[in-house]
């Protein structure tokens, strides 16, 4: 089964998960690369709020050799990132398992899952599972950030998920 792992990573804890996956699954491992490094959170935080788009470097939208397609992003004020935002809305998911990796700061938030399942699905994805996992906690308000080693663990749990059969839509 040929796993690609798209992720975005602004200050690199979805990186670590994305690399640790794919190495458990024996997946191909491709970052979004948004040609604007995002350093003003206030303008990073609106672009997000406002669904933006991002303009891509080198944006690769080919997922023809792969069964499955994880998609992971982290969550700014309750939204998928903008660079997220263009691969979702760009790539043909048609025929695929498309597993949704969400990480924040503070725990679930059932918007910004619903969200991406849509758009997976308005893409033609057949969303197997919609996850959340602790990240950075950038504001300082929501408790400690994970560890490394939580972010391993949480990797590996995600590689389980994806052996498990999924014959049917979740
Ligand atoms: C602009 C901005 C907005 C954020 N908004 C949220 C939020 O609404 N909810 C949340 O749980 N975490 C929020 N976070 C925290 C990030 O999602 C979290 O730190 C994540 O682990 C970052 O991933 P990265 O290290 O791969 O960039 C926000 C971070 C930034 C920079």
């Amino acid at each position: 089964m040929a796993t690609l792992v798209v992720y975005y990573s602004r200050s690199g804890s979805t990186k670590t998960v994305a690399a640790a996956l794919a190495r458990g699954v024996g997946g191909t491992l491709r970052e979004l690369v948004d040609t604007n490094a995002r350093t003003n959170l206030v303008v990073a935080a609106i672009a997000a709020l406002f669904r933006r788009s991002a303009r891509l470097v080198g944006p690769d939208y080919d997922v023809a050799g792969y069964e499955t397609v994880v998609i992971m992003t982290p969550i700014w004020v309750g939204n998928p990132t903008p660079a997220a935002n263009t691969f979702l809305r760009t790539v043909d998911l048609t025929g695929k398992k498309v597993l949704i990796v969400a990480l924040g700061e503070s725990g679930e938030n059932l918007g910004t899952s619903s969200r991406l399942e849509k758009m997976a699905r308005d893409r033609g994805g057949q969303v197997i599972g919609v996850h959340h996992i602790h990240g950075l906690n950038s504001s300082g308000k929501a408790g400690p950030s994970a560890t490394a080693e939580e972010l391993q663990g949480q990797a590996q749990h995600l590689a389980d998920v994806l052996r498990e059969p999924h014959s049917q839509e979740s």
